[in-house]
């Protein structure tokens, strides 16, 4: 079996759930099994339900977990609509690697690369709105606000009304050309930033990380562990403070003189101070691990 995606920070994801409670970890981004496949091989006690969106990948795990198929439970869709939906279950562990595949950026007809002759990068290919919609239909101001938020391209209003005076487009290479024609890059190809907003766009990564975090905070299930891996800094922005948050003392709003919450709010603890990122080494292994970043965090025992 040839596995298409290397799991960034295996070694500490496993460290992460070393003395978790719960009969069950939660893999919320299943993807091609690298994490799961770990966490059963080092936990024989534990069981793990799996989520992905994406058909290729659930049929991928399936096979690759399939000798420890009576631990494992796989759901097909979203992870924010299936979090709030364990709540009856006892869940030690929460576990989200939040992003695309590598198959999904390598395989030329899912529409990722520069050089494909389609558009689309869905990684649920069952949803209707996929990349080429988006840039046929975005207004000027739509498309400003995606390249300035999810790209953080300076010069996301220029390249805004190039891809308007422009489009129709109908392949990632028609596009990743023009950009290149218009904009210059030193170390990336000039369209990489555009096509990371699409693709956050497309999937509404930021909305679905924002739900998932509220459904965890929602189950505020006793000793539970999450641990999340993100790729941008925008993601990773949330996570910080959505730990931040539940790990506060007092949430008296800013502006109040003295404490009236009574000051005992904490949902638990962060385990990990500064976020965990990848060694010299794994970075040399596997260059796509680099811009990854591991927070956790524990919910208390009460
Ligand atoms: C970085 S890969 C995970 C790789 C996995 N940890 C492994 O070891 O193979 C991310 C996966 O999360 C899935 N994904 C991303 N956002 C999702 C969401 N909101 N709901 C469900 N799956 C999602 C993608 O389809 C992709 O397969």
């Amino acid at each position: 079996m040839k596995i298409p995606h290397i799991p960034v920070l295996l070694d500490e994801i496993v460290e992460v759930f070393k003395d978790i409670k719960g009969e069950y970890i939660v893999d919320c981004t299943v993807g091609y099994g690298g994490h799961s496949e770990a966490l059963l091989k080092r936990y024989p006690d534990k069981k793990l339900i799996c989520i992905d969106q994406d058909d290729e990948a659930l049929k991928f795990s399936k096979a690759r977990l399939a000798p420890f198929k009576d631990r494992v439970i796989f759901k097909k869709g979203r992870f924010s609509s299936h979090i709030s939906q364990l709540k009856e279950l006892d869940i030690g562990g929460i576990l989200a690697d939040i992003g695309v595949s590598s198959l999904q950026l390598d395989q030329a007809d899912r529409g990722f690369r520069f050089d494909s002759n389609r558009l689309d990068m869905r990684m649920d290919t069952n949803i209707n709105f996929d990349a080429k919609q988006l840039i046929n239909s975005y207004t000027q101001s739509d498309l400003q606000r995606v390249l300035k938020e999810y790209g953080q391209i300076r010069e996301y209003k220029k390249m805004a009304s190039l891809i308007i005076q422009n489009r129709p487009f109908d392949s990632a290479k028609e596009l990743s050309s023009l950009i290149a024609k218009h904009f210059r890059s030193s170390k990336i190809h000039p369209a990489t930033l555009l096509f990371q907003a699409l693709r956050i766009e497309v999937n509404d990564e930021i909305g679905e990380l924002r739900r998932l975090l509220q459904s965890i905070k929602n189950l505020n299930i006793s000793n539970l562990v999450v641990a999340i891996i993100s790729f941008h800094s925008l993601e990773d922005k949330e996570v910080k403070s959505a730990f931040k948050e539940w790990s506060q003392n007092c949430i008296c709003p800013k502006e109040a003189i003295k404490c009236e919450c009574g000051g005992d709010s904490s949902l638990g603890k962060i385990l990990t101070k500064k976020p965990i990122t990848p060694t010299g080494e794994e970075i040399a292994n596997n260059p796509r691990s680099r811009s990854s970043k591991l927070r956790a965090f524990r919910f208390a025992d009460r």
